[in-house]
């Protein structure tokens, strides 16, 4: 089918490629003409395992094109939206700005019959007050929340664990015109839901709560396991074993219990922020008033981290050496938006010490937001002559594949602060380091 991708970020580059890769003909269309450079020459413009392969095999095959020109739209059956929603410049509502610029871009090249799918995490509402303009030209709007998962951004497009579709509804049920374009969507990723990927069809306002929800409890049950960490610190308990075990019970499940210096990147924080505003619109604050809670919760795991790291430098850091272990928000990724990682780092700069920063991916985007820290691509070299170590980031790099007698051997101090509880403490502690968790005795 052909198809075109409104926005080539994270989301639009990774679906334009995945959508070419099983079979069908797109377009990715982006106003950032730096970005379409590199993609047309099949150049990923960030770190995301698989994307190179998918974009220089669609390019190859004449099935993937990027291009600045909305025109190229035009001929397209399906027109994907995946233009960010950041969070609004002093507010917590989600910035709309995009997604309307987006759609408004589109509407001169739609023909009679297309569907525009948006991709985009929305506040609910956005869909129904959308879908007018789309009408008018004869098109269907759809909105066809995303998933991914950063680092495993390809797989997830590819292979959904769901696919959800709200589309045009009345009485309870699709409409005519609803149910017809939920078959097109069918098409589209027939080969996942040939597969058993469960393809739910409903309205657009649960469609959009589908993804904001979904986010709003990922960052409920991280925040919940952080809080249970605040309460191991005051008792002595262990909160990755107290993880362990309320895991074991299916009903809870151990993923998304890992404690530690808490959530951070493109979504959850600002997707949860941003429903927040939402409800708050609708009269209904008090029922997410607890997100806010979650935010907070969140938020003072960077404080300890590095309270820990001045605690355990004797009460202050000034001028010692402190080695930063990552810079993303979470591994496999080079991304640092609001990621927490970087934010300790910073903190610890801003307290006097001489941070030194190193991370497998992330360097490149970090040094530019804060070119104050200095940073060291080759993790050895990072480490040498650290008065103290502080894990941030939970890459194998640094959980598998450091030795901690290798180390040792490299620093000046032997304290090491684990930020992600990701390092075997037993291990740190037998090779004469003194070891720092989260939530941890
Ligand atoms: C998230 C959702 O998982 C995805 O479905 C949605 O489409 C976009 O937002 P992503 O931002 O890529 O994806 O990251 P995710 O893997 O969810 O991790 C989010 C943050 O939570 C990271 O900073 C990670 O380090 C942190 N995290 C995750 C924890 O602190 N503990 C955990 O147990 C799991």
């Amino acid at each position: 089918m052909r198809l075109s991708v409104i926005g080539c970020g994270y989301l639009g580059a990774v679906h334009a490629a995945a959508m070419a890769s099983i079979g069908h003909e797109v377009v990715g269309i982006d106003v950032d003409e730096r970005k379409v450079a590199s993609l047309s020459k099949g150049e990923a413009p960030f770190f995301e395992p698989g994307l190179q392969e998918i974009l220089t095999e669609g390019i190859a095959s004449g099935r993937l094109s990027f291009t600045t020109d909305m025109s190229a739209a035009q001929g397209a059956k399906v027109h994907f939206i995946g233009v960010g929603t950041p969070q609004q410049p002093g507010g917590y509502a989600a910035d709309l700005t995009y997604v309307h610029a987006a759609v408004d871009g589109l509407l001169p090249y739609l023909s009679e019959g297309d569907i525009v799918a948006g991709k985009s995490t929305v506040p609910v509402g956005t869909a129904e007050s959308l879908a007018p303009r789309v009408f008018d030209r004869g098109a269907t709007l759809v909105w066809n929340p995303e998933f991914l998962r950063e680092g495993w951004a390809v797989q997830d497009t590819i292979d959904p664990d769901r696919l959800v579709a709200g589309v045009p509804s009345a009485d309870g049920g699709p409409t005519e015109e609803g149910a017809r374009t939920a078959d097109v969507l069918r098409e589209v990723y027939h080969p996942s839901i040939a597969k058993g990927t469960p393809f739910i069809v409903t309205d657009y306002a649960t469609a959009e709560l589908v993804k904001v929800s979904a986010n709003a409890f990922l960052a409920t049950k991280i925040s919940f396991i952080n809080a249970m960490a605040e309460i191991a610190e005051v008792t002595g308990a262990d909160v990755t074993t107290l993880a362990d075990a309320i895991g074991h019970d299916a009903r809870i499940g151990r993923r998304f219990l890992g404690a530690g210096i808490g959530f951070g990147g493109g979504c959850l924080p600002k997707d949860i922020r941003a429903f927040s505003a939402r409800a708050e619109e609708l009269g209904r604050g008090e029922s997410v008033a607890f997100l806010r809670e979650i935010d907070a919760i969140n938020l003072r795991r960077r404080d300890r981290a590095v309270d820990l790291t001045v605690q355990a430098l004797g009460g202050s850091v000034f001028e010692k050496k402190v080695t930063v272990l990552g810079a993303a928000f979470k591994p496999h990724s080079d991304d640092i938006r609001d990621s927490p990682a970087l934010d300790v780092a910073v903190r610890l700069h801003g307290l006097g010490a001489d941070v030194t920063l190193t991370d497998p991916a992330a360097i490149e985007n970090a040094r530019r937001i804060h070119p104050q820290l200095t940073y060291v691509e080759d993790r050895d070299e990072a480490l040498r002559d650290a008065d103290a170590v502080i894990v941030v980031t939970e890459w194998d790099e640094y959980r598998r594949e450091l030795d901690p007698a290798h180390a040792a051997a490299l620093t000046a101090g032997h304290i090491v602060v684990d930020g992600r509880n990701c390092l075997d403490a037993a291990a740190w502690r037998a090779a004469g380091w003194t070891y720092y968790g989260m939530g941890r005795p």
